[in-house]
């Protein structure tokens, strides 16, 4: 992730990355079982029906990828799967393996039936995914011994293993890698109302009290993101022990979620930036993803990836081939007649 990325996500409160105080909080709250798992119905039932028979077999589970946006329960599943199969869990990711080395290490040390977690596994550096492919297909692993003339390369067997991968970016995947995954799931955004569960379930291992009014206050505004929902309610919890009465209700909610300047939509200063400069600089759109960028001084990948999911998800943004497109439901919310240029808002 570039400097520039790391910075602006730091700073936002409805940030669908894990932020640094986040990551105690997310270990308790995170869901061991695949009945504890809430949402994503169409996920769980592909994944439970695979682990089930998988079992009964006495087999390795099949490869799985899952993908989408940040936040969503990918790592949680992944730990998830292991717990099902009643298998070892090991994690790495794209970014740690440097060296085809660090790649060969992990595998020659995997043990029969575990789970191997491999994040972000868009960032795995091209010149390991020979090494991984070959493991994934037959459980084969070449190994280079000595150097120059007299290397010699040397098969070793790998034991059967499920590879679990998790990727923001499944577009990335080159189409070998792909296709060794026998599972591939996609993570939609949560509803409201599955976000209010986890916004309760979350409350009550944490040993706070919410009522239905306020849990659901918290879970609108969250981008239909579980993470940001849990960051919310502990920021949510800050204000009411402070200010209010110590529960959260509606009220409360409401005055705290003003107070961090989390709007009806979970908007923050990006989104808004995002949907007004298409509205204002470029009278709606089409404009490209790359202009568009330069405009905001972001990446384009941070903008695909972080920031405009969820503004299509809810209906304001249409990604066309010709370019970015702000919808009638995003001139309405900013008070802002097409045509026009003075709004309400701003
Ligand atoms: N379906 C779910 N039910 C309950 N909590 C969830 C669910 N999905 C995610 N979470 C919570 O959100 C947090 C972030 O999930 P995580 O698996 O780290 O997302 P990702 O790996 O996709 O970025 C977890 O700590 C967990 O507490
Ligand atoms: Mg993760």
């Amino acid at each position: 992730m570039a400097a520039s990325k790391d910075k602006l996500e730091r700073d936002r409160i409805v940030s669908a990355a894990s932020l640094d105080d986040d990551g105690s909080f997310e270990l308790k709250l995170r869901p061991r079982r695949l009945q504890e798992f809430i949402g994503q119905a169409k996920v769980k039932e592909n994944l439970s029906v695979a682990i089930e028979a998988a079992r009964s077999r006495g087999e390795t589970l099949d490869h799985v990828l899952l993908y989408g946006p940040p936040g969503l329960g990918k790592t949680t599943l992944a730990s998830i799967i292991a717990n099902e199969m009643g298998a070892e869990f090991q994690q790495t990711s794209g970014p740690v393996l440097q060296i085809k080395g660090d790649l060969t290490a992990i595998l020659t040390n995997v043990r029969a039936k575990q789970v191997l977690f491999f994040d972000e596994v868009h960032r795995l550096q091209p010149a390991l995914e020979e090494i991984l492919y070959s493991a994934l297909e037959d459980y084969k692993l070449d190994i280079i011994i000595g150097q120059g003339p007299s290397a010699r390369t040397h098969t070793m067997d790998v034991p059967a293993f499920t590879f679990v991968a998790a990727t923001t970016r499944a577009g990335l995947l080159s189409a070998p890698l792909r296709s060794r995954f026998g599972i591939v799931l996609r993570l939609e955004f949560y509803t409201d109302q599955d976000l209010t569960v986890i916004v309760e379930r979350s409350a009550e291992i944490l040993g706070i009290r919410v009522d239905k009014a306020g849990a659901k206050e918290i879970a609108g505004r969250a981008r239909g993101t579980p993470r940001i929902a849990n960051r919310l309610l502990r920021r949510v919890r800050d204000y009411a022990q402070v200010r209010g009465a110590g529960h959260i209700d509606l009220a409360t909610a409401q005055a705290a979620l003003k107070m961090l300047e989390v709007d009806r939509h979970g908007f923050d200063e990006v989104d808004r930036k995002l949907m007004l400069t298409i509205i204002e600089k470029y009278q709606g759109g089409p404009v490209g993803l790359n202009t568009l960028a330069a405009a905001l001084a972001e990446e384009p990948d941070a903008i695909e990836d972080i920031y405009e999911p969820f503004l299509i998800q809810i209906g304001f943004l249409d990604r066309t081939p010709r370019g970015r497109v702000a919808t009638k439901l995003a001139y309405e919310h900013f008070g802002i007649v097409p045509g026009t240029k003075q709004n309400a808002l701003f």
